[in-house]
């Protein structure tokens, strides 16, 4: 109920979240896109609101729905997702549950494409997508205060995250095994490692909502 919201640790403060995956068109009826089903940054968005936060929820296109009593902004692309996080700042916190798109395809075409009767397939163009989450923790001016980030990966969890985090510049990651074999991407369900600058915390597999009212809740206590 908005009443208790209004009492929350987090009442008055802004939280960006990125949710969902990015759609990168190859023409008006093809997309590259990933298995990110939205349900993790929804449920972070959900506990932020639960704590009281302001919170700019910027998605793509996800399976789940959007929570409700948050700022909805609805992206497709990785390019249309930076700069709906650059209008929504500033933010005391921003926390980057998205699958962004590593690469888009520069020469989509505004028309559909047809088969051209050579049995040759189109050579699409890739180029990297900007990196928003290493964008927003090198910002000077209008960098949030925390800034949170996820590692999804399949080999060498821990020591891959440790490396993403340090090279991002972000304040903590929410490392997470996506190997096919855990159910993850998809699931209601998450194992994460919480990577800080000062150290490393494994928390037992649980549900993705209670994973989300964690980390909220570690994120109201940095934010005092
Ligand atoms: N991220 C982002 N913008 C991108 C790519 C990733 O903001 N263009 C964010 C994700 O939202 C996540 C974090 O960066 O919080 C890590 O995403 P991940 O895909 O694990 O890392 P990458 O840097 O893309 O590295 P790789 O996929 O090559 O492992
Ligand atoms: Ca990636």
């Amino acid at each position: 109920a908005p009443e208790t919201h209004a009492l929350g640790p987090l009442k008055g403060r802004h939280v960006i979240v990125t949710s969902g995956p990015t759609h990168e068109p190859i023409d008006p009826v093809r997309y590259i896109a990933n298995r990110s089903s939205g349900a993790q940054g929804a449920a972070i968005a959900v506990a932020l609101r639960d704590l009281g936060a302001r919170v700019s929820f910027v998605t793509g296109p996800a399976v789940v729905p959007a929570p409700e009593g948050v700022g909805v902004i609805r992206v497709e692309t990785a390019m249309q997702m930076r700069d709906a996080v650059e209008a929504a700042l500033p933010a005391e916190a921003a926390v980057m549950a998205a699958a962004v798109a590593d690469w888009r395809v520069v020469n989509s075409s505004q028309r559909k494409m047809k088969k051209d009767g050579t049995g040759q397939p189109p050579a699409l163009e890739m180029a990297e997508n900007p990196d928003i989450l290493a964008w927003i923790s090198n910002l000077k001016a209008k960098r949030p205060s925390l800034v949170v980030g996820f590692a999804a990966e399949t080999d060498d969890v821990i020591a891959n995250a440790t490396a993403k985090r340090q090279r991002k510049g972000c304040d903590w990651i929410v490392a997470n095994d996506v190997s096919p074999s855990t159910g993850i991407m998809g699931g209601s369900e998450n194992a994460v490692t919480l990577i800080r600058a000062d150290g490393v915390e494994e928390w037992p597999r649980m549900g993705k909502d209670e994973v989300a009212r964690q980390l909220a809740a570690k994120i109201a206590k940095e934010l005092g």
